[in-house]
């Protein structure tokens, strides 16, 4: 626990030790946090709870801190597991109070708990009046669930801002200050949770943006649900959000493989080899997705202008790591990005075809010709095929 502001106190867990999120969905290789906020004024309110390993931790903190008869009120800004995972531990000892959420949150809620809480149901535009402050709910529909709230604190001008501008990043420090922690490690921890969590709700993203420009509101502090809290400068994040929402992509071309014998791993580092031949400035990176952190190969994709996606033929199919990987890209809905395919066989050219379909599927734009395929063990003459092949593509992501 540690105090934000005056009024304001940080009551959530850091988790050192996560280190996958979603069930194994997502790696979460810096730990996370579960944060959760308690705002002091005539009325008292805590702002959503922790995962539920942490619940007596997190209770018996609460005590301590305000004593558990003096919350006023509660808000689950969001009925995900891990910020509402606490919440039956809290409700059994203060069971009148009243808790505050969607109509979308009510039902996540009582689909996770089976409890019928004393839910108030707000929208955007609802106020909380806490005696000489008060709380403004903005709904964020599907950033990234149904039920998503954010709350407006208007002493202190904190956005509450649930899962948005969140990362999964432990510190000891909880706020974006470069003299106390690494902001390369901290941005790309925020990109790497917008590419694996957010992406496919960018169009929403866009939109909250203006929403929330348009109330006109001063923001001093974003508070998240997850990660550091952006008080140093508040914009950088919602300026970060709105170009990633923007069909983004950074001047990185990003090769995707797996391989049973090395052939399609060879067709892979020339096909690189052509593209750095044309555009020496282009970063290039190759990733055994089989081997590699698949969240943050994820997430060097979202950054790609054009991605390349490999593999050998496999029972008239693919490898099922690539054919994860595509199932992935295509839940992001991506836009703006160009790709192609690539794979060695034995006795029947498939796998580029099952690619290149995939990849269109996935709303990426394909060069033509779509792919290039090599039999067996490459021969010199196929190998010069995927350098002229990476020399072509590279012209195309231009
Ligand atoms: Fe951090 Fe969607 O829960």
């Amino acid at each position: 626990m540690f105090k934000i502001t005056d009024r304001v106190d940080y009551v959530g867990k850091i988790d050192w030790q996560l280190r996958t999120f979603h069930g194994e969905q997502l790696t979460t290789n810096r730990g996370s946090s579960y944060n959760s906020y308690l705002i002091k004024d005539k009325k008292n309110v805590l702002i959503d709870t922790v995962w539920n390993p942490f619940s007596k931790e997190f209770i018996d903190n609460l005590e301590k801190a305000i004593g558990l008869k003096n919350i006023d009120y509660v808000i689950a800004l969001h009925a995900e597991p891990d910020h509402s995972g606490a919440l039956p531990y809290l409700m059994e000892l203060i069971p009148d109070v009243p808790v505050y959420c969607t109509a979308n949150g009510i039902k996540s809620l009582k689909g996770y708990y089976h409890k019928d809480w004393n839910f108030v149901p707000v929208k955007t535009g609802d106020v909380l009046d806490l005696g000489d402050s008060k709380i403004t709910f903005v709904e964020a529909t599907m950033l990234h669930w149904p039920d998503q709230l954010m709350a407006y604190f208007d002493k202190d001008e904190i956005l509450f801002s649930s899962d948005a501008f969140g990362q999964h990043f432990a510190t000891e420090f909880m706020y974006d200050d470069a003299k106390k922690i690494d902001m390369s490690e901290l941005l790309f921890e925020a990109i790497k949770y917008y590419a694996n969590i957010v992406a496919p709700y960018s169009s929403r993203v866009t939109q909250k943006l203006e929403e929330i420009k348009g109330f006109n509101l001063p923001v001093k502090i974003v508070a998240p649900s997850h990660g550091v809290m952006w008080r140093e400068n508040p914009n950088l994040i919602l300026e970060k959000y709105a170009k990633w929402a923007d069909s983004y992509k950074e001047d990185q071309i990003t090769i995707i493989y797996d391989t049973m014998y090395g052939s399609t791993r060879r067709m892979a580092e020339c096909i690189a080899e052509g593209i750095r031949a044309v555009t020496p400035e282009t970063t290039v990176k190759l990733f055994h997705f089989a081997t590699a952190d698949n969240s943050d190969v994820i997430t060097e994709a979202f950054r790609s202008k054009a991605i390349l996606v490999g593999s050998p033929t496999y029972n008239s199919g693919i490898l099922s790591s690539i054919a994860a990987l595509l199932e992935e890209l295509k839940g992001m809905r991506l836009s703006g990005k160009k790709a192609a395919a690539f794979g060695s066989y034995g006795w029947a050219p498939i796998s580029t075809k099952v690619i290149a379909k995939m990849l269109s599927d996935a709303n990426f734009e394909l060069m033509e010709p779509d792919n290039v395929k090599a039999s067996w063990n490459p021969t010199e003459e196929a190998i010069k095929e995927c350098v002229e092949f990476g020399k072509k593509f590279a012209e195309f992501a231009k």
